[in-house]
């Protein structure tokens, strides 16, 4: 098929890709022209696991190419993806002023009958109201479908190649058939494919961000209150996983979620609740919830620190808002870094890919290390952000010897609390029971 995906970011990028690698014609379109020379030369601006490769074999094979140019790109094109970002608006909502750009742009452009189909996160209604607008502008016949996106960065080609469904929300059966084709050899397995309204559709993406944002904030309220009873989250979480009805999908404690889509689509819900007169109890709950969360580390080390953090060294492992992405928005780290430099510290920071982002925002006032044990030489304490596999298995004589003070706040519980203390570290993980050090400091 030919394909149009409008917004190359990393939804659409990777939406491409896959769907080139899988033959088809794809043209990523973006309006940032740097991004998309990056990409004609064989660059690629997004850091996620095997992306970089799959970009430069289709581009190169003539499968996948970028323009700036919408008009000519989605010119040839079936189907034409929407990808571009739904960021939270002033008012809680999502904002959709990209939707509506680009769905004008599609309109004054359209030469021929298109499909055009939202994959960004959007309000339920959004996709009825693109029609409406774009019906002003053009005569030409389209159809616009939803067909929300639920990879993960860090895993998002594995995600796009194989999903647990696909769900697509069409009025007309012909549409439904024409995605249908297009997403046949990525559900080879009996993955199901999953046909609704649009307004399903759109509903169905926002509730199951509600629910595994819910679980993330449910298992860090429980941690909280397992730490003041001296009891363990970690038995915990496997004294309740082995219910079948539970499970031991995303009930990890930890630092409060970030990223570019769980606060940001949480909230929009929160604000469609409101639009309709009523209150999202539970959602204003988890967010809260999250909120607090995001500030555990400062708590901790400020407490460490007895208030007073004037001059002290923090480091930080993992910046990024999770593993195996350069993704940084909302990161539970950026609190922590704010905290601390207001708190007076000095602050040297680690992570395998998020680096230049951080630096964006921080410039000279971090100190970057290129490696984990760079980052913690003569510091008097380390934060652990965030769960990158090289953090798990670290060599904590070498750590003991370069640290100023041995002391490990675990914002992912990557350690053994009582192996921790064995080894002579003062360690807090995130509702762990808190042992005493046993070996002797320095012996
Ligand atoms: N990132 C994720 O893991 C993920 C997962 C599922 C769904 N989503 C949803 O997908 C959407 C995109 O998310 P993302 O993370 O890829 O965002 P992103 O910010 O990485 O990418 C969006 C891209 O769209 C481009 N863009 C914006 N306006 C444009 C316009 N008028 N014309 C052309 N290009 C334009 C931007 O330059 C940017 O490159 C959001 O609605 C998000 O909620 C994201």
């Amino acid at each position: 098929m030919k394909i149009a995906i409008v917004g190359t970011g990393y939804v659409g990028l990777v939406t491409g890709t896959c769907l080139a690698e899988s033959g088809n014609d794809v043209v990523c379109i973006d309006k940032v022209a740097a991004k998309v020379e990056m990409l004609q030369n064989g660059g690629v601006p997004i850091y996620e696991p095997g992306l970089a490769e799959l970009v430069r074999r289709n581009a190169r094979d003539g499968r996948l190419k970028f323009t700036t140019d919408l008009g000519q790109g989605i010119a040839e094109a079936e189907l034409v993806f929407i990808a571009v970002g739904t960021p939270q608006g002033d008012d809680g909502g999502a904002n959709l002023n990209g939707i509506w750009a680009v769905g004008r742009e599609i309109a004054e452009n359209l030469h021929s009958p298109k499909t055009i189909v939202i994959k960004s996160t959007v309000p339920v209604g959004t996709n009825a109201e693109l029609a409406r607008r774009m019906a002003e502008v053009t005569d030409v016949p389209f159809d616009v479908a939803s067909n929300p996106e639920f990879l993960k960065e860090g895993a998002a080609i594995e995600d796009f190649n194989k999903p647990d469904r696909v769900v697509v929300g069409a009025r007309r059966p012909e549409v439904v058939e024409q995605l249908g084709d297009l997403y046949r050899p990525f559900l080879r397995t009996e993955r199901p494919f999953l046909a609704m309204t649009p307004e399903s559709a759109e509903m169905t993406k926002y509730v199951a961000n509600c629910l595994l944002a819910t679980k993330i904030s449910f298992i860090n309220e429980m941690a909280n209150l397992c730490e003041l009873y001296h009891a363990d989250i970690n038995d915990v979480r496997r004294g309740i996983g082995h219910d079948q009805r539970i499970g031991f999908s995303f009930l990890f404690p930890g630092v409060g979620y970030g990223g570019s889509c769980f606060p940001k689509d949480i909230r929009a819900v929160i604000h469609m609740a409101k639009s309709v007169g009523i209150t999202s109890r539970m959602m204003e709950a988890v967010d809260d919830v999250n909120q607090a969360q995001k500030d555990v580390l400062t708590r901790k080390i400020l407490g460490h620190f007895e208030g007073n953090a004037q001059g002290k060294t923090v480091a930080i492992w993992g910046l990024a808002f999770k593993p195996r992405t350069d993704d940084i928005r909302e990161a539970p780290a950026l609190v922590l870094i704010d905290a601390l430099l207001a708190a007076g510290a000095s602050v040297r920071v680690h992570d395998p890919e998020a680096i230049p982002n951080v630096k964006e925002i921080y410039g000279d006032r971090l100190i970057y290390c290129d490696r984990p044990y760079g980052a913690i030489e003569q510091a008097d304490a380390l934060a652990i952000v965030t769960e990158w596999n090289e953090f798990r298995n670290p060599d904590f004589e070498v750590m003991l010897r370069l640290l100023r003070q041995p002391v490990i706040f675990d914002g992912r519980n990557l350690y053994d609390p009582a192996q921790m203390a064995e080894l002579g570290f003062i360690y807090q993980g995130i509702g762990r029971v808190v042992p005493e050090p046993t070996a002797t400091l320095g012996a």
